[in-house]
């Protein structure tokens, strides 16, 4: 398997295995095609990276240099931003329970916009911009009760969702009135985020004509921020929509709701994160043994639920390829499983694969989102390196854990008075 002229196999001989390979111009492609075809003429358009599907320094200086926007949803993410150099003005700060730290730490790096979850976040950060003698824009998160008929963990906004708070109730008006004419938090408009891995593209037909509902009631003209979620291709099975046209879609969709309901919007935002990502970034692995039981085979790979949670969060389905014997014919039946000491640590069940030996390279596809960032060293597994490529060279972005960084945090702290 070759990935922009970089041979896999060759890449996990220098940078050992598991390994997240990222191809550094798909991604570019990828984000400089939302960026070009989510424009209109009616409205200002904003792209948003969001950074939760996978963040590291080197992936936030390609948004920065693509001139996308960041949303980042805790002190971490905000913190790679800040060392990517990243326009602090165009982060947008999401999250439903944001301390005041993290409040404290973007009003310091003057963060353009806060994603308000609720009155009493909304109320702490009056309370610290004031203290800080700052100006924050914010928006208000708006639970929409549109189902994107996704897995149920990742659906956000059916009603009982934590996120948000419903338009015109109680938390609403009060989210309103505590802005109204204040100087340092203004209200700059409303957000939703109808779920994530979605393919149903009038879902966003529904949560546009829902939005706008909701800006009606305002004369002057708002920003709307209808979140992310676009569906990727895991399997043949998933048919997402291409992205230009999903742009020019959604784009649609606001243009002539807008018109319809005669409303008028300041800034039009998305923010897509697992399809930036996804299919731009695969797993390397080594098979180590492989065991015939009576009613299964079984390739072990030296990774697994540590580096990809997903099958075993969500039943994710991916596929795979042993590098250099991509032609060959796929004679067994095979699971994939990790090294973990867990029977739910599964990567792939029932797969064809051709026979594979101890050493072959067995590469996940589409594990560029969700695999590196939900990773963890469960077992004392080490988080793997990742690398991207381009043109035929290879840089580490992330270096694999070392031993010794599992354990740089550990402490043999001694008993201290608690008064
Ligand atoms: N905006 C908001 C407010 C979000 O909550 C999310 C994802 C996104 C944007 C980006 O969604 P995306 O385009 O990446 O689908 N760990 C799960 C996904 C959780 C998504 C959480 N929010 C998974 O591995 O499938």
């Amino acid at each position: 398997m070759v990935i922009s002229g970089v041979d896999v196999n060759k890449l996990a001989d220098k940078f050992g295995t598991p390994l997240f390979v990222y191809d550094e111009n798909a991604i570019i492609d990828k984000m400089l095609c939302y960026k070009n075809n989510f424009k209109s003429d009616l409205f200002e358009t904003r792209v948003l990276y969001a950074s939760k599907a996978f963040s590291c320094v080197e992936m936030i200086k390609l948004v920065k240099n693509c001139g996308l926007s960041l949303d980042v949803v805790s002190g971490g993410e905000l913190y790679v931003a800040k060392k990517a150099g990243f326009d602090m003005s165009e982060v947008y700060f999401h999250g439903n329970n944001k301390s005041t730290d993290e409040l404290n730490f973007a009003l310091k790096e003057n963060v353009g916009t806060i994603i308000v979850d609720n009155f009493c976040e909304l109320e702490e950060l009056k309370k610290l911009a004031e203290q800080q003698n700052k100006q924050i824009k914010v928006l208000f998160r708006l639970n929409i009760g549109v189902d994107a008929h996704t897995h149920k963990y990742i659906s956000t906004t059916l009603f009982e969702s934590k996120f948000g708070f419903m338009p015109n109730s109680e938390e609403f008006e009060k989210c309103l009135a505590l802005c109204m004419g204040d100087k340092n938090v203004v209200f700059d408009g409303f957000h939703c985020h109808i779920g994530s891995q979605v393919f149903e593209i009038n879902a966003y037909k529904l949560a546009v004509e829902k939005m706008v509902a909701v800006l009606k009631q305002f004369e002057k003209p708002l920003t709307l921020n209808i979140g992310g979620g676009f569906g990727v291709k895991y399997t043949d099975d998933d048919k997402p929509v291409e992205t230009s046209l999903l742009c020019k879609t959604i784009i649609g969709f606001a243009e002539s709701e807008l018109e319809k309901q005669k409303v008028k919007i300041k800034k039009l935002l998305i923010e897509p994160g697992r399809s930036i990502v996804a299919e731009e970034g695969v797993t390397v692995y080594t098979v180590g043994y492989t065991k015939d039981i009576p009613t299964k085979s079984f390739y072990f790979v030296d990774g697994g639920m540590t580096d990809n949670i997903r099958p075993a969060l969500y039943q994710a389905k991916y596929t795979c390829l042993i590098s250099g014997k991509e032609n060959l014919p796929k004679t067994k039946k095979v699971t994939v499983a990790g090294k973990c000491c867990e029977s739910g640590d599964i990567l792939i069940e029932d797969i064809m694969l051709p026979e594979a030996t101890k050493g072959d390279r067995l590469v996940v596809l589409s594990t560029g989102a969700y695999g590196y960032s939900m990773s963890s060293n469960y077992n004392k597994a080490s988080v793997p390196a990742v690398v991207f490529v381009k043109d035929g060279k290879a840089r580490e972005v992330v270096k694999r854990q070392s031993y010794d960084d599992l354990i740089c945090c550990d402490r043999d702290g001694e008993y201290v008075e608690i008064r």
